[in-house]
């Protein structure tokens, strides 16, 4: 009986893994404001070093977001790659539209 339970237990877990794993490779972030909410640390106050988004083109920002993750515009503090270097073209598209469309 002991072994019965501890197996089912150990199932359980097993489950558990498997749909934690899975709802991370499905889909990434479930709201835009996931991967948005850290850049506007840096992009959400006007006395910041960094430029504000709101309102950018979003072609712009595609163009400035890709080239910051290709190393084609260099950021001279260094910061920009390490938010962008993880993100895919669909992230980095709809991150664009966001900050276009506020
Ligand atoms: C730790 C601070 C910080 C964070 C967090 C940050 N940025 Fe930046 N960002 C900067 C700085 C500083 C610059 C200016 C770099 C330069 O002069 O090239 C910049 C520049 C940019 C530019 C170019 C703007 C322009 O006018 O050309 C874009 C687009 C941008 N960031 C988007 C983002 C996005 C999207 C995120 C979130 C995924 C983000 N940033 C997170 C600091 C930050």
């Amino acid at each position: 009986m002991f072994i019965v339970v501890k197996q089912r237990g150990l199932n359980m877990k097993i489950l558990l893994l498997i749909f934690i794993i899975l709802s991370f490779t499905i889909s990434a972030y479930s709201d835009i404001t996931d991967l948005t909410i850290e850049c506007g640390y840096c992009h959400g106050y006007d006395n910041n070093a960094a430029p504000p988004l709101y309102g950018l083109e979003e072609d712009y920002l595609i163009e400035q977001l890709e080239a910051f993750r290709s190393g084609e515009r260099i950021d001279p503090n260094e910061i920009m790659p390490m938010f962008v270097e993880e993100l895919n073209d669909k992230e980095i598209k709809d991150i664009a539209e966001y900050f276009s469309t506020q």
